[in-house]
């Protein structure tokens, strides 16, 4: 069923609260990746050129409930206004008559964006009131908010029960590429899975077995797969405690016909500041040092398996990818992402840096503007961001 959209919606002269996933890397002040502020331009133009009254309201970190200084609102507000040509608003705060008075004087077509949400301990903890007050703002509620639609906060949930809730084209894009993964994929259809650990992506694991023909691990998680084979891993990355879970995930994939590919070799190093690692075959693995990356021949495995995929769905890092000497393997996986015909959909922070490194983020069907959120859709969880906009054949 196809969720309520922006486009339906009245928003003329109307104010309208846009929850936006503006959580963006700053250092020292600088935003160092604007990805999230550029996707969600198409669905603040149209309202602007609507001439809605546009309020925005993000999170941004993890302030824990109290004001943070390093992580207001007013760098992106200074980086939103420079890709939208217009003047932002950067307000001080969230609720309160600072804000009221400023929702209270806006014109049609002007843009405000609220201080940080998660200054306010009722964001996280989905608190009616709070979510009352920021309904209050408004005459209607878009949630454009991806990379956050897995979590019930007052901004992506609460807020919805007291005002027309949308979904905005950022929304509808994902839910649209992500889909195509979950009903009816083209085969061969391979996952790449990576990043630290067995226990973040169990869910995904075993969901995708029920899916896929091929499975690709790598990163750090596949220390654990490797040592329920019966491999020493040296001082490697490896959970100890996941042992029989990642033993459970690869019966599970026997039983399902899904050929599991893990490492056939891996670089190793005593430590991650080793300037150099060493390519060794996972049989081989010395006691005194630990697995940084997956080696040449895997590398070339991966490689011919993507590339003769016609659905490929990636997340996670194959490496220490933040590392040059450890990030050869992510970067190779991310050319054949890029170079595959099929159907390519990459989701994760590491996964879509690896690719802008390299220049080839143009070459994927769809980037996911979310990590965790791309996670839950494609296990085939109901994301609470997007559960409470009505349905388009609801909508009076
Ligand atoms: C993200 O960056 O994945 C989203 O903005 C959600 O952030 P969170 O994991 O802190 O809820």
């Amino acid at each position: 069923m196809t969720k309520r959209s922006i486009r339906s919606a009245d928003v003329a002269g109307k104010t309208v609260f846009v929850r936006v996933d503006f959580n963006v890397p700053i250092a020292d002040g600088v935003i160092t990746d604007d990805t999230r502020i550029r996707a969600a331009l198409p669905t603040i133009s149209w309202l602007i050129e609507r001439n809605a009254r546009v309020v925005l309201a993000s999170h941004l970190g993890r302030p824990g409930g109290k004001a943070n200084d390093e992580l207001r609102m007013a760098p992106v507000a200074a980086r939103l206004a420079e890709l939208l040509e217009r003047p932002v608003t950067a307000m001080a705060s969230i609720t309160g008559s600072d804000v009221t008075d400023a929702v209270d004087a806006m014109n049609d077509g002007d843009v405000i964006l609220l201080e940080n949400l998660r200054f306010d301990p009722g964001e996280e903890a989905n608190d009616p009131d709070f979510a009352r007050e920021l309904a209050d703002l408004a005459d209607i509620y878009v949630n454009d908010a991806f990379g956050t639609s897995h979590r019930a906060h007052a901004s992506t949930e609460g807020i919805a029960n007291h005002i027309p809730a949308y979904l905005g084209f950022l929304m509808q894009r994902e839910v649209e590429a992500l889909s195509r993964l979950l009903e009816a994929p083209e085969h061969p259809f391979i996952a790449i899975i990576g990043g630290a650990k067995v226990s973040d992506k169990i869910g995904i694991l075993d969901h995708l077995i029920e899916r896929v023909d091929t499975l690709l691990i790598g990163g750090g998680m596949a220390n654990t797969f490797l040592h329920a084979q019966g491999h020493e891993v040296g001082t490697s990355l490896m959970e100890e405690d996941q042992v029989d879970t990642a033993r459970r995930i690869l019966e599970h994939a026997t039983e399902r016909g899904v050929e599991v590919m893990l490492p056939l070799d891996v670089v190793v190093a005593e430590d991650v500041d080793a300037g150099r690692g060493t390519t060794v075959s996972i049989s081989e693995v010395p006691a005194g040092s630990a697995i940084f990356d997956i080696g040449s021949e895997t590398r070339r495995a991966f490689f011919r398996a993507i590339l003769e995929a016609k659905t490929v769905f990636w997340n996670g890092p194959l490496g220490v990818a933040e590392k040059p000497t450890f990030a050869v393997g992510t970067r190779r996986v991310a050319e054949a992402v890029a170079m595959a015909d099929g159907y390519t959909v990459i989701g994760g922070g590491d996964s879509i840096a690896a690719l802008e490194q390299i220049g080839l983020a143009d070459q994927i069907d769809h980037v996911s503007t979310g990590g965790g959120a791309s996670l839950e859709f494609v296990e085939g969880r109901t994301l609470p961001g997007i559960a409470m906009v009505p349905d388009e054949a609801d909508a009076s």
